[in-house]
């Protein structure tokens, strides 16, 4: 947020524009203008040509996108391999996904694969970004591809679709294709505990392998297991516009799932 009042603050503030052109939202030319149009807000006001904030602010609005413009946050996108723990520090010695990227500064995974799952899985220390697209009321679509057990037939594949009846209720309606016989790709918009495994299980199709191949429009097929990249500006965008004018825009505090977090 932008600090009024203090003096030390003050002189760290830059150009509106700057901040915008240096965080990737277009060259300086265009962030003037798109502030000339009232197109960006800074905390909740209009922000007009002229305004200075700190290099860290964190209520910037383009469009009514919120958006990182601090220079300090990252945001990597693994390619998780099956056998490491989505969790901070593991209890029985195992690699955790923090082994598997740099420790400084200090990311956290967003939300959770199994033990055995693998692939995509963004990693960051940007907790707004992190809270929408953990959210359910933003639904971000993840894509799986599942390899089970049998051949699932049409009927199997239809129950996936239209929702199935699970310990924790009915699943919400899903996208399932059959890739190829005992292939399937899933993608769902919830992300409850160890979902697309009771699913498959649930139709009679227990999964023996499953990889997690995008998030939102994030995919990318060439990162070998185990490595990882920054995402580059415009996946970063993408990804704030996917949570950023969703319905709950704002969702009401306390709201989140709290605990162990599911998968997601
Ligand atoms: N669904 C699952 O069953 N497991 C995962 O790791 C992710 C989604």
């Amino acid at each position: 947020m932008s600090d009024p009042g203090s003096t030390e603050s003050e002189d760290r503030r830059e150009r509106l524009q700057k901040v915008l052109a240096r965080a990737g939202i277009g060259s300086r030319r265009h962030c003037e203008e798109l502030i000339e149009r009232g197109r960006v807000e800074v905390d909740g006001r209009v922000a007009t040509l002229g305004d200075r904030v700190l290099p860290s602010a964190t209520g910037i609005v383009v469009d009514g996108v919120p958006v990182s413009v601090d220079p300090t946050l990252v945001h990597y996108l693994l390619n998780k391999p099956a056998g490491v723990v989505t969790t901070a520090a593991d209890t029985h010695g195992r690699r955790t996904v923090l082994d598997l990227v740099p420790s400084e500064p200090r990311v956290h995974p967003v939300g959770r694969l199994d033990l055995d799952t693998e692939g995509l899985l963004l990693l960051t220390n940007d907790g707004l970004l992190t809270h929408r697209l953990t959210h359910p009321s933003f639904g971000v679509p993840k894509e799986y591809l599942a390899e089970v057990e049998g051949e699932p037939g049409r009927g199997a594949v239809r129950r996936l679709r239209e929702g199935v009846d699970l310990d924790d209720g009915r699943t919400a309606p899903a996208t399932v294709t059959l890739v190829s016989p005992g292939v399937l790709r899933l993608v769902i918009h919830e992300g409850r505990n160890r979902q697309v495994r009771r699913m498959c299980e649930a139709v009679g199709h227990p999964v023996r392998r499953l990889v997690r191949t995008r998030i939102g429009s994030l995919r990318d097929p060439h990162l070998p297991p185990g490595a990882w990249r920054p995402l580059d500006l415009a996946e970063l965008r993408a990804l704030e516009q996917a949570v950023g004018r969703a319905p709950e825009a704002t969702p009401p505090r306390g709201t989140g799932s709290g605990g162990r977090p599911a998968n997601s």
